[in-house]
């Protein structure tokens, strides 16, 4: 793109002062800008006032979720057909490592984070050895896609290579940047970083398989004959992957996907719940979740919006094949986010600024016809880590992990 476009580009969107100090700048710096210019998508700011009208949910009900109970009845069935299927090669995993982790409040990618007590257990080593169980198990080495940001990309990449893949195969790892979006001022103006950089992050984890597209991920996908992408967080450490049984049973109901889920600990936790929203399977966030949804009880007097996400789908790849025209609904957050003023001075505000704007992963279940609910029993499958210490912190999971006979 020439200063030209860039120009034409920016006028459209109201972004003109992103080239305030372009005199300024040497050539390479120049060049950079153009290129960033090129690649961003500004169209979502004009979708500030659009969300603050908020998307209204349509007709929500409860959902039947695959129970404990009856997994234990079929397992031996379903893990069959999983362990098939991932031999034949149809199953590949897709970490989501690109978010900022900003709650844990480490400079490092979250999975970079040792929560080992004894010795170094680092949170990307604890999920190589979950996927390690089923490669070991299936006797088959199981791709494994990982989406990393701009912002994290060198830092994974070397961590993974200076710790020789935690045994795994290198081989079958390969990682993939997620497309980032801008971050504006709540007026709609896009911040900037510095004087040849716009304030950008990644754009949410939504934005998993239309980056996996633009880096080519998916040509290599259809050419290795990859059918079922089970996508995960980075920092659920307990969590089972590529888990035959889920994939069975997800095969066996004809779904296009499925998602495990825990019984929610209490009303009040803050996980999304699963339910049909329409008809189609659908999530509603915790923010989202009224009274009456909360108080709402089946027909055997239990609470029937019970099954919280634990962030670890199975996709179908051809649905999402299918799908991936539909916009996502964009969620526009407020955000600290650090930018340069009109003086030229960096600031790191104290306070949030203004909005960041992503997709998210969940977003995408409603867009599909059939999703199975699939039980996994919470103490054993369910160790996320958001912050250092208290509810869903280091402290919790490390516990966790001790109680399923973890060393550490
Ligand atoms: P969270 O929503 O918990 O965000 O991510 P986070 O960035 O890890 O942490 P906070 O909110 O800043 O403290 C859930 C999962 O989605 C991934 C994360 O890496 C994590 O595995 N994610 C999130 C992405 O891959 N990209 C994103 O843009 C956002």
């Amino acid at each position: 793109m020439n200063f030209e476009e860039a120009q034409n580009k920016l006028a459209k969107y109201g972004q003109e002062h992103v080239l305030k100090y372009f005199n300024e700048l040497n050539r390479e710096q120049k060049e950079n800008l153009l290129a960033q210019i090129d690649g961003t998508d500004f169209s979502v700011i004009s979708k500030i006032t659009d969300n603050i009208k908020k998307n209204p949910h349509g007709i929500i009900s409860p959902i039947k979720a695959m129970t404990l109970k009856e997994i234990e009845a079929y397992k031996e069935e379903f893990t069959k057909t999983g362990l098939e299927a991932i031999r034949a090669g149809k199953a590949g995993a897709v970490l989501l490592a690109g978010g900022m982790g900003t709650r844990l409040g480490s400079d490092n990618p979250k999975g970079m984070y040792d929560i080992g007590i004894t010795k170094p257990v680092y949170i990307f080593q604890r999920i190589i050895r979950n996927l390690l169980d089923i490669v070991d198990m299936s006797g088959t080495w199981i791709h494994l896609f990982i989406m990393t940001s701009d912002k994290n990309h060198e830092t994974t990449t070397a961590f993974f290579k200076e710790q020789k893949y935690f045994t795994y195969n290198p081989g079958y790892i390969h990682f993939f940047k997620q497309d980032m979006a801008p971050a504006s001022t709540y007026e709609g103006k896009v911040y900037m970083e510095d004087k040849d950089r716009i304030a950008t992050s990644p754009n949410g984890n939504g934005g998993w398989y239309s980056s996996m597209q633009n880096s080519g991920i998916t040509d290599f996908i259809h050419k290795a004959g990859i059918e079922w992408l089970n996508v995960f967080a980075v920092d659920n450490v307990l969590q089972r992957i590529a888990d035959p049984c889920f994939l069975g049973a997800v095969i066996s109901k004809n779904c296009a996907a499925g998602a495990k889920v825990v019984c929610k600990a209490d009303p009040d936790e803050k996980v999304g719940v699963m339910c049909l929203e329409d008809g189609h399977p659908s999530i509603v966030e915790y923010y989202d979740q009224t009274e009456q949804l909360r108080n709402t009880k089946d027909e055997n007097g239990m609470p029937a919006y019970n099954f919280g996400v634990i962030l670890n789908y199975l996709f179908h790849e051809r649905e999402l094949e299918e799908i991936c025209d539909n916009e996502l609904p964009l969620h526009i957050v407020e955000k600290k986010i650090p930018y340069m003023d009109e003086t030229g001075k960096f600031v790191n505000p104290a306070k949030p600024n203004g909005y960041k704007f992503e997709t998210l992963i969940l977003d995408m279940i409603h867009l599909l016809d059939t999703c199975l609910p699939f039980e996994v029993e919470r103490n054993k499958e369910f160790a996320p880590i958001k912050n250092k210490t208290g509810i869903d912190s280091i402290e919790s999971a490390r516990k966790l992990l001790q109680e399923n006979n973890i060393e550490l």
